[in-house]
């Protein structure tokens, strides 16, 4: 039994500020604009907020390149209005957590200028510079925004590390006083009264060195190697994030939710176990099922029966360990809705049964803007209207490898991850009500239909159904089942049936989750006590205990002797 943590019961939301709401006629979503949605949020029932980066940045990855972790960016706001808001939010009993961006930073901080200047300098040992050879970069990695890995420094024989883009350049945490750095400006933001860190792309701060070539088959035609290849040999992450942890986390009793991606299976309880360098982190097992080496031109699509393999392996594998964080989409990926529901299928029913399967598993729920609405991926007509650099990559890389612009398009257009960047569906008023202005990304068309003033007073909302989920997660006579009881998988084997108990101390819950458009017949395992939840109007149990769920149905059942 893990040991109970006050955010165990808690319900998280992830804001992407750019996306979120304008309130100065930029275009561009802003702080003063969170504010003004917080009355919202509270009443769907949020406690913690993650709020993607707002420091100042150049926005080449839209913010995930800090040129200074002490500053907000003016598109965004002031210093002041991020004071403003931590105070309002804790006013109304909400967390606000800011994202760490700490494997890298902008070549515009001020860092890498000096670094720039005078390699061989103290700021120069920030970073990571290496002589090329022969003319040609230290290695064959390649970034994960494509190309190398290594940037040549002009008028040098040097070239600078960046895993990401060019523009972030990796910082050497093999470096004392940089790590310094880093827990000071931690902990300066956790005196400003903040709950603690989302962590980005954590796992990429310990490289494996020397810098060598990967011999392996390149996995590409452009003969380079993936760099998550090299983090499988990189050994001794624990050293950092440990003294992380002791250094900022438990002196101000943190909540910390890291982005972990290729973390190996025996480190699992270092990461996430009772003294783990995190509070919890993000399951990403079914985001990236179906993931191809070869570019996301190659990537097959999850289905129903996928997806639930995936959910029950990551609630099995970490039962024992820790308490994971459960998404179904976020700004790095499609909506989940476009996703996970074959797109013949899509209804307000199949995305109020996601809604409920995600929150019915043991774990931390998170909603990403606008998922509590339905929001839906973008459909692109031209490659123009892309704006993510991740996107634009593997466009290149389709067409590289023989698809027509069309083709190309169709592809990446299912993965990009603008598709949850568009901008949230306030109301039916021009631009979504979203800004005054031209928005810097275009808006979903489908916002005169699907926003959020046309569903927070209907009781089938799709926004209703995520509410009355949090209702449930919060109500004394079930959290904690909900909260902490195990996960059963029931008649696994049928498919497109996703089937759970919830074994508490004292009850159980059964979830029963119809994942295709034809109904079926289940028999129930036990009486039923209580609907708890239910997708449709409608639901009867007949004399002989047996149930029929109609397209996409989805209950909750109170099953307990
Ligand atoms: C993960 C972030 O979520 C993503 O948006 C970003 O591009 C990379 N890390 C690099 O910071």
């Amino acid at each position: 039994m893990i040991q109970k943590k006050w955010w165990h019961g808690k319900v998280a939301y992830q804001i992407y500020p750019k996306s979120f709401q304008d309130t100065t006629g930029n275009g561009i979503g802003d702080l003063r604009g969170i504010i003004r949605r917080l009355d919202y949020l509270k009443d769907l029932g949020i406690d913690i907020i993650w709020i993607s980066p707002c420091y100042q940045s150049p926005l080449a990855d839209q913010g995930y390149d800090i040129s200074d972790y002490y500053k907000i960016d003016p598109r965004f706001g002031t210093m002041e209005d991020m004071e403003e808001l931590i105070a309002q939010a804790k006013e109304r009993g909400i967390s606000i957590l800011m994202d760490l961006v700490v494997n890298h930073c902008s070549d515009e901080h001020i860092w890498f200028q000096k670094a720039l200047q005078d390699p061989y300098g103290p700021y120069g040992k920030y970073f990571y510079f290496e002589k090329g050879v022969n003319g040609q970069p230290p290695n064959n990695w390649r970034g994960y925004f494509g190309g190398s890995a290594w940037e040549p420094v002009p008028g040098t024989d040097l070239y600078y590390l960046h895993l990401f883009h060019k523009k972030q350049p990796d910082l050497n945490w093999e470096n004392p006083a940089l790590r310094e750095e880093i827990y000071q400006m931690m902990s300066w933001w956790m005196d400003k009264g903040l709950a603690g860190f989302r962590i980005d792309a954590i796992i990429n701060i310990k490289k494996a060195l020397p810098f060598t070539d990967y011999s392996y088959p390149p996995d590409r035609d452009d003969g380079l190697a993936s760099a998550t290849t090299m983090l499988a040999d990189a050994v001794g992450i624990g050293t950092f994030l440990g003294e992380m942890r002791d250094r900022v986390f438990h002196k101000y009793d943190a909540f910390t939710v890291g982005e972990v991606f290729n973390v190996k299976d025996e480190e699992l309880a270092d990461f996430i176990g009772d003294n783990g360098y995190f509070s919890t982190m993000f399951d990403f097992r079914a985001a990236v099922w179906g993931g191809d080496p070869r570019g996301w031109y190659c990537s097959r699509h999850i289905t129903p029966e996928d997806y639930k393999s995936c959910c029950f392996a990551a609630q099995k594998q970490m039962e024992q360990i820790g308490y994971l964080s459960n998404i179904i989409e976020n700004h790095d990926e499609p909506r989940g809705v476009s996703r996970y529901i074959p797109a013949a299928d899509l209804s307000d029913h199949a995305k109020k049964l996601l809604a409920i399967v995600s929150f019915m598993l043991r774990g931390l729920p998170w909603i990403y803007q606008g998922q509590e609405l339905g929001m839906e991926n973008l459909p692109f007509t031209s490659i123009e209207e892309i704006d993510d650099i991740s996107t634009l990559d593997e466009y290149a890389v389709a067409r590289r490898n023989g698809l027509t612009a069309e083709e190309a398009l169709a592809a990446v257009s299912f993965y990009s991850r603008d598709n949850a960047r568009t901008p949230f569906q306030w109301d039916a008023s021009a631009n979504a009500g979203f800004t005054e202005a031209t928005p810097w990304l275009r808006v979903n068309p489908n916002y005169t239909r699907i926003n959020a003033a046309a569903q927070i007073h209907d009781p089938c909302s799709v926004f209703s159904c995520y509410k009355a989920l949090i209702v449930l997660r919060k109500d004394p006579d079930y959290a904690d089942t909900i909260v902490y009881g195990s996960l059963e998988p029931f008649r696994e084997e049928e498919e497109n049936l996703m089937a759970f108990y919830r074994h508490g101390k004292t009850q159980t819950l059964l979830i029963l989750a119809n994942f295709r458009k034809e109904p079926r017949t289940v028999t129930l395992p036990g009486q039923c006590r209580k609907v708890l939840l239910n997708n449709y109007d409608t639901f009867s149990i007949r004399n002989d205990n047996t149930v029929t769920l109609e397209d996409y149905q989805a209950v909750i059942l109170d099953i307990s002797k």
